[in-house]
């Protein structure tokens, strides 16, 4: 690496359950840049809507979630123990509760909505302002910080991505079926990519990552081996 010590903006996109968080986690750990997990965004937003009545048996009331948006108020704080932040909305820890398929089945249409997205992407551009992020998203490379300097797109094979997620989750005790994952995995793919604003799709510029056979290791290789190349 250079001495010049040039920080860097990481733009990581992709599918859903690829370990785009994990990856993105142990490179801005590697650089000490900040990580931020922008799903965990939408997934907050998503909770607050579940909690206050803006999603009734898993219909999204858009205006009701806009109306909501005002009142949220969403911050991270470093947890040491996990080296990455904790996602807070108005104060109260919800870094537990954001991850469950309830969450997960609704939090594609909660990202659909042009407010939503506008607040959110603004404070990801804050968040980014004086470079030095690792961010994994959606629309990270084409709409949030379409001059990051490095855009890395991740994809793996759904039922790969499916048997990931399902052994995350029975791993903390949850009790999920495996079709009903891989269901959830597809459904997401599809919504991601069809929906009207920002929908998920490769930047231009961006280097494609198939992580389907490889360890996390061989994924630390491949991406510490590019970024020497521009810091
Ligand atoms: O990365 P994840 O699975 O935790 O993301 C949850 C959902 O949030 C995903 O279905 C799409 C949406 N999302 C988005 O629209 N834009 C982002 N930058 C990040 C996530």
């Amino acid at each position: 690496m250079s001495d010049t010590n040039k920080k860097i903006v990481i733009a990581i996109d992709g599918f859903s359950s690829c370990g785009k968080s994990t990856f993105a986690k142990a490179i801005a750990r590697r650089l000490g840049y900040i990580f931020i997990d922008t799903g965990a965004m939408y997934r907050a937003v998503t909770l607050y809507a579940l909690e206050h009545g803006a999603i009734r048996s898993g219909i999204v009331d858009e205006e009701a979630v806009v109306r909501l948006l005002d009142e949220i108020s969403i911050t991270f704080r470093f947890n040491p123990e996990r080296g990455a932040s904790d996602i807070y909305v108005n104060g109260t820890f919800v870094e537990g509760k954001i991850r469950t398929i309830e969450v997960s089945n609704c939090v594609s249409p909660i990202s659909a909505i042009a407010e939503v997205r506008h607040k959110l992407v603004a404070m990801q551009q804050e968040m980014g302002r004086k470079r030095g992020v690792v961010m994994d998203g959606r629309d990270i490379g084409t709409v949030v910080f379409p001059d990051a300097e490095l855009k890395i797109f991740m994809t793996a094979d759904p039922h790969v991505r499916a048997m990931r997620r399902y052994d995350e989750l029975t791993a903390k005790g949850d009790s999920v079926s495996l079709e009903e994952i891989e269901q959830n995995v597809r459904d997401r793919d599809y919504q991601d990519m069809n929906r009207a604003i920002s929908p998920l799709r490769q930047a231009d510029d961006a280097i494609v990552l198939d992580n389907s056979q490889m360890s996390v290791e061989e994924q630390m290789a491949w991406v510490m081996e590019r970024i020497e190349r521009l810091v």
